[in-house]
């Protein structure tokens, strides 16, 4: 196996260069089929469909790998430090759901920190697990929250020895990193799993620059977003295992059961070839990203202006480190919530990964260069006019956000579970003390800040009016503008 090649992609192409005549799914027929149209972008999809093929003798089968999906795999494994690695077409939601499903049985107990993607939820509820949840700890700065204190893991733990997992996630979307050594220590001397949600860091440890990755921080198993940071196609990521603790054939088991039995070649080749990258160019692959990201703080730092970001260099009580390749933008006078920024730049052709009330975050790819930076540095000068020339409406951005959490029981399981309760939906504004029903998620990040079970605040109730007010979308709630919310009958 030479780890300069693709064995997936290249039999991908190898085989189309047969010029095949199929008589099998899909039904696009190599793209030929929208060859004729006198359309431009329908001839893009028709190019992108050439590698759209099935499990024949010479590709192969994800469920069943022994060929050039099984080399992609063993590849992927030695590339990113792992001792398996699975390709996944579902995205790392897919990945969280494998590492629960896998390693939790009805009834099971994990320890998850609480502020995770939905698919953690989702997880535990298709498990029928039962979850401890530990508090983040806030950022000062910022009051954006990140993985939990040590500590707080180990009292989890110590309450709790007989959890089949600790879940983290890490990075957090803004890029804020913990160093996971202690944690992955601290799980083990416990007999338990460290299971990592990494799905915003599948570039970590390939570039100097870059933190630590969560494998090679001694995780058992560890989801990766190949998407988001590295070249796959959407939806296409890695489950990493490390070592003997964790259950490979159950969670091979569930691999099979919750991902689709016509996987993606387009999305799998990607993986493939995205991995490729990283083996050929190793850490110069990053380097026109981490410049570009540089020069752009060096930038917004010499204007000095409206437009801030948050320094990489500074230390927190809540992270370690920051993401070199992502920028947490604000503006300082107040003028504009992170949702207007956002909503600027786009006007002027910069299209932001996401934003809150306060920031956006701006997220560069390995190749992000110059061109898209001084195209955004031109977009930040006349949003810089616009703050200049718009007297301040009123400072209407608070700092500190995130309201924490509304359990009365801290440290107490919740039973996750598909049977139905009652419920009753209430303007959100009457419903401080009751139980909510629905899962309330602002998106982007997808992250939710209330489950069912949790009980509605006064600040909560708060916090998710000035979300709904400044914009936010809101997943999971049958009201997505929050007006009304479901709760249990009290
Ligand atoms: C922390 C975290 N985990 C998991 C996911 C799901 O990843 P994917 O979109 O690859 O399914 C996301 C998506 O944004 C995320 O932010």
């Amino acid at each position: 196996m030479n780890r300069l090649q693709a064995p997936l992609f290249e039999a991908l192409v190898r085989h189309y260069e047969t010029e095949p005549v199929g008589f099998h799914v899909p039904g696009h027929g190599y793209g030929h089929i929208y060859e004729q149209e006198q359309n431009k972008a329908m001839n893009w999809l028709s190019g992108m469909m050439r590698l759209d093929v099935t499990e024949l003798s010479s590709t192969d089968d994800l469920h069943h790998p022994e060929a050039s999906i099984a080399a992609a795999q063993k590849l992927a494994a030695q590339c990113f430090g792992a001792d398996e690695t699975f390709l996944l077409v579902g995205g790392s939601t897919s990945g969280n759901l494998a590492m629960i499903l896998g390693v939790c049985e009805p009834g099971d107990l994990m320890i998850v920190q609480r502020n995770v993607h939905k698919s953690v939820l989702n997880g535990l509820k298709l498990a029928g697990a039962r979850a401890v949840f530990v508090t983040p700890r806030i950022d000062e700065e910022t009051g954006l929250p990140t993985t939990p204190s040590l500590e707080n893991v180990e009292q989890a733990l110590e309450l709790y020895p007989e959890a089949k997992a600790v879940m983290l996630t890490n990075p957090n979307y803004y890029g804020m990193t913990t160093n996971l050594t202690s944690y992955a220590e601290l799980v083990h001397r416990y007999n338990s799993l460290l299971l990592i949600d990494e799905a915003h860091g599948a570039h970590y440890g390939l570039h100097p620059s870059f933190p630590e990755s969560a494998i090679k921080s001694g995780a058992d198993a560890v989801v990766q977003s190949t998407h988001k940071t590295l070249s796959a196609l959407t939806m296409g990521a890695m489950l990493h295992l490390k070592g003997e603790r964790i259950p490979r054939a159950s969670l091979k088991e569930v691999l099979a059961a919750i991902q689709s039995s016509s996987p993606s070649f387009p999305i799998m080749a990607s993986i493939d070839v995205a991995r490729v990258m990283v083996d050929r160019y190793g850490a110069a692959w990053f380097e026109p990203g981490v410049a570009s990201v540089q020069a752009f703080r060096a930038w917004i730092e010499q204007e000095d202006g409206a437009l801030k970001v948050l320094p990489d260099d500074q230390s927190s009580a809540a992270y370690d480190s920051l993401d070199p390749l992502r920028v947490v933008l604000w503006d300082r006078t107040g003028t504009f919530t992170g949702f207007e920024l956002q909503k600027l730049l786009e006007e002027q052709g910069c299209w932001a990964e996401m934003a809150d009330i306060k920031n956006v975050v701006l997220v560069w790819g390995s190749r992000t260069g110059e061109a898209a930076r001084l195209r955004l540095q031109a977009a930040c000068k006349q949003i810089e006019r616009i703050i200049r020339d718009n007297p301040l409406k009123s400072v209407r951005v608070s700092t500190s956000s995130y309201p924490g959490n509304g359990s009365p029981n801290p440290l107490k399981p919740v039973e996750w579970s598909r049977k139905k309760r009652e419920q009753q939906r209430l303007p959100l504004v009457e419903s401080e003390g009751y139980e909510v029903a629905e899962m309330i998620i602002p998106y982007p990040p997808g992250i939710p800040i209330l489950y069912p079970g949790e009980v509605l605040t006064k600040e909560m109730i708060g916090y998710i009016s000035t979300l709904a007010e400044n914009g936010a979308k809101f997943q999971g709630a049958v009201d997505s503008m929050m007006q009304t919310i479901a709760v249990y009958p009290r």
